[in-house]
């Protein structure tokens, strides 16, 4: 999804004969807005349409999920920390918030899965909570560790595997798309040269994926596919994913979030200065530890703790993931907040004056701006702390570390 590459054997010119072992090999064309967007090419030894069934799939809770039938505009937070669903990386996944445009799930994983998935409804953007792993897709083996972000393309089949302790991964659907923002790339399609990250951070498949017995078991194999909120389950007589190689612009990208290269100001800028990735009417933005806002002047400072704000035209969510959160109280790593449109938010009293003079911030976290409303499952409303909206009340508060909070 950044710049074009290939992996493994492809022949000299598309749509033309490729043999191995004398078998002609199926060419498969992975495109994008019809034929007229990015593409990729890949070529495998058994067709991909060769399946023999279909059946009907329902996980509550992902897909289908429940919404929260009446959701008032509280500002919210939603403890993920208390989220025990047992299962493979399809049954253990539960939207907590969505809209149109995204979806917004936790996934926390606690069996390993010989199924594969692939998301016809958009993009599967991953934030690496907890663990390290690999995901297995059809252009290949994509490793992962602690605070990656994980791109998976729209249509891509591909598991979450892992050998040590389980995972815990946020997961973002975009509906329509995701990519990095398309202010960050040059004519070309390179990545600027003033944007927060460059074509070097970026991480792709470099292995193909092989088939073996013990980590993939026996036929049927099963290839699980989500479409406009409704799953099938492909039976596949052969492994499915028997790729020799492939080319093009679409596939699996890995970036870790400390690979994000903060931008600070003499006074604060607001949260869209950390923007990392773009979707349809929504952003992802990374918040990393860096150096505050540094304005002093005749006896006149910067204040780094942002600004309170009424975004009048976003809903915002910010998952915590590391650093100190004392700025907000009851948040804690592994904490989301969900801050309205048109509510006005921002630091905790008390943490706005003790910002003044910080010149650091150690804050992780990871937040995503959406233009249409961001509404509760019932699952997410389960999770919540009910008494967050009025946090901001009366008592004093505030830490060492107050700069972060947004
Ligand atoms: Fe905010």
């Amino acid at each position: 999804m950044i710049t074009y590459m290939r992996l493994g054997k492809i022949p000299p010119k598309p749509h033309v004969t490729f043999y191995e072992d004398g078998k002609l090999l199926m060419e498969q064309c992975h495109t994008r807005e019809g034929f007229e967007g990015s593409y990729s090419i890949l070529y495998f030894k058994t067709p991909p349409t060769d399946e023999n069934a279909v059946e009907r799939l329902a996980i509550p809770g992902f897909c289908p999920f429940e919404p929260l039938n009446e959701q008032l505009l509280y500002r919210r937070h939603i403890k993920t920390q208390n989220i025990a669903v047992k299962g493979d990386f399809l049954d253990a996944r539960r939207v907590l918030v969505f809209n149109s445009d995204v979806n917004i799930s936790m996934v926390k994983p606690t069996e390993k899965s010989t199924r594969f998935f692939s998301n016809g409804d958009g993009e599967d953007l991953y934030f690496v909570y907890k663990g390290t792993g690999r995901f297995e897709t059809q252009f290949g083996v994509l490793p992962f560790r602690e605070r990656d972000y994980v791109l998976i393309p729209r249509g891509t089949p591909y598991r979450l595997h892992w050998d040590g302790p389980n995972p815990e991964l946020l997961v973002f659907e975009g509906r329509g798309f995701i990519d990095i923002p398309k202010e960050f790339r040059n004519r070309a399609g390179q990545i600027t040269d003033y944007a927060p990250f460059c074509n070097r951070d970026f991480r792709a498949p470099e292995t193909l994926l092989t088939y073996s017995e013990a980590n993939h078991g026996k036929a049927p194999f099963k290839l699980v596919v989500k479409r406009e909120d409704q799953l099938t389950v492909h039976l596949h007589k052969h492994f499915p994913i028997d790729v020799v190689g492939w080319d093009g612009s679409v596939y699996p990208v890995a970036f870790n979030i400390h690979d994000y290269t903060p931008r600070m100001g003499a006074v604060h800028l607001p949260p869209t200065t950390h923007i990392t990735f773009a979707g349809n009417a929504f952003v992802v933005c990374s918040f990393v530890p860096r150096k505050v806002d540094y304005y002093d002047r005749d006896g006149v400072k910067a204040i780094p703790c942002p600004y309170g704000h009424a975004s009048v035209h976003m809903d915002e969510i910010l998952f915590y993931v590391d650093g100190n959160f004392t700025s907000r109280r009851g948040i804690e790593s592994g904490s989301i907040s969900l801050h309205p449109a048109g509510i006005p938010h921002g630091p905790h009293p008390g943490t706005y004056e003790k910002s003044i003079g910080h010149d650091r911030t150690s804050e992780l976290a990871v937040m995503c701006d959406t233009y249409k409303q961001l509404k509760l499952t019932t699952f997410g409303h389960d999770l919540e702390d009910k008494d967050y909206h009025l946090t901001w009340v009366a008592r004093e508060s505030g830490g060492a570390d107050a700069p972060g909070a947004r």
